[in-house]
């Protein structure tokens, strides 16, 4: 029986509840990580899950470990400020010269079909209602044009952008982007080659939901789960070389999805783009690649050592699940945090009122946690509120 929508209290809910509900081929797609899933996997926290609250039944969810990309925030401890008049808080700011009412955005994910039979549309919409920004991805289940058609108002994309050996069709892809209105082109850096989903390929994948767009090639090898079947055309040669090509064929800013250290950052930021996601791709990439918040503490001082801090902006993903997340980002100096999976299992479970409630949660967190915090704007947000000892090991 499908709990009420109501009974979801936090993103985690949504997580078991879509666990019980979704199809097996696309929960293995989905939630996978890779190899050990040491990093990616958050889930069902305590014994006492949606599920037993809701009937007496015993808990039909074995709890798992809270594992690295959630983990490591809290390693993080908060340094609140007290007597502040915290009577009117206000999240909103802005990402890559866009105004957003929260920083937090919809990262890319693909497949979106596997979860909802609407797919990314759904996404497009509940980030219309909140003014929060989607990032649209390669492999969308439905077509890019489709989702961009999806777009109210002065509703702000981005593309996410999976390179293809084929300069032509990429440099293809993105000029049809800009020239339908996506305000960023992010490069993912940390996928030459996917990783191994041991769950994803024993599930033996056989749909995807509808045809994937834009991957330039169906020779689909589907014996090796959803990831391997949709991904051959990535070029795996893709270098730093290749950046300023990009430069020459967009005005949108640029940024480099998937960074995990600060020599990479530093190189970013000479090579001139505008951004950086710090990301291990939601654990699903280099088993044991350390999270995007650990690597944001590496990060930051190095950049404020510099004068840098300011070059480019500087985003995080993965394992973002409570509001205390997001602002324990910001005060690292993040200017904004993507969240993935989360939205998805909303998305499985309860279509477009699961995210639109998920995106009210994290919004009714963001403001009690900004005012428990002694904070009321988001450029109020430093360093000074946290106790990073634990993360940084000293
Ligand atoms: C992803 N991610 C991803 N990233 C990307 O650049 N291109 C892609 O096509 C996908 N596809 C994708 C599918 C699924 C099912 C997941 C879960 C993730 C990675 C994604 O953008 C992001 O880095 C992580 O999902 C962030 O971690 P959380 O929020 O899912 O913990």
């Amino acid at each position: 029986r499908m709990p009420p929508l109501a009974a979801c209290y936090n993103l985690m809910d949504f997580e078991a509840v879509a666990r019980q509900v979704m199809k097996k081929t696309a929960w293995a797609y989905y939630s996978s990580g890779a190899d050990d899933e040491i990093v990616s996997v958050i889930c069902v926290h305590l014994r006492v899950d949606i599920f037993s609250t809701l009937s007496n039944k015993t808990n039909t969810i074995e709890p798992q470990t809270m594992r690295e990309n959630h983990a490591a925030f809290h390693k993080i401890w908060f340094r609140p400020r007290v007597l502040v008049d915290v009577e009117n808080v206000d999240l909103s700011t802005t990402m890559l010269g866009s105004k957003v009412s929260i920083p937090f955005y919809v990262t890319a994910t693909a497949l979106g079909k596997l979860g909802h039979p609407e797919g990314e549309v759904v996404l497009t919409k509940a980030a219309h209602q909140h003014e929060v920004v989607q990032m649209i991805p390669t492999l969308a289940s439905c077509s890019f044009d489709e989702i961009v058609d999806a777009r109210q108002g002065d509703q702000v994309q981005w593309l996410q952008l999976y390179v293809n050996k084929d300069r032509e069709i990429t440099r293809r892809i993105v000029a049809h982007a800009e020239q339908r209105g996506c305000k960023g082109l992010f490069i993912t850096v940390d996928a030459p080659q996917l990783g191994r989903r041991e769950k994803d390929m024993r599930s033996k994948f056989s749909d995807t939901g509808s045809s994937v767009q834009a991957t330039g090639g169906d020779d689909v090898d589907r014996s090796q789960g959803a990831a391997r079947a949709i991904s051959s055309f990535i070029d795996p040669a893709l270098s730093w070389k290749d950046i300023p090509w990009f430069r020459t064929i967009t005005r949108m800013p640029i940024v480099l999805k998937g960074v995990q250290c600060v020599e990479d950052v530093l190189r970013a930021v000479e090579a001139g783009v505008d951004g950086v996601v710090l990301s291990n791709h939601g654990g699903r990439q280099l088993e044991t690649a350390r999270s995007g918040i650990e690597v944001l503490a590496e990060v930051m001082p190095a950049l404020r050592e510099r004068g840098w801090e300011n070059r480019i902006e500087v985003f995080v993903d993965g394992g973002v699940r409570r509001a205390t997340d997001i602002l324990k980002a910001l005060c690292l100096g993040a200017t904004g945090v993507g969240i993935g999976r989360p939205f998805l299992y909303a998305m499985s479970a309860y279509g477009l009122p699961g995210v639109d409630r998920a995106m009210q949660l994290l919004k009714d967190e963001m403001e009690m946690n900004m005012r428990l915090i002694g904070a009321t704007r988001i450029q109020d947000l430093n360093p000074s509120l946290l106790d990073t000892r634990g993360l940084l090991g000293g």
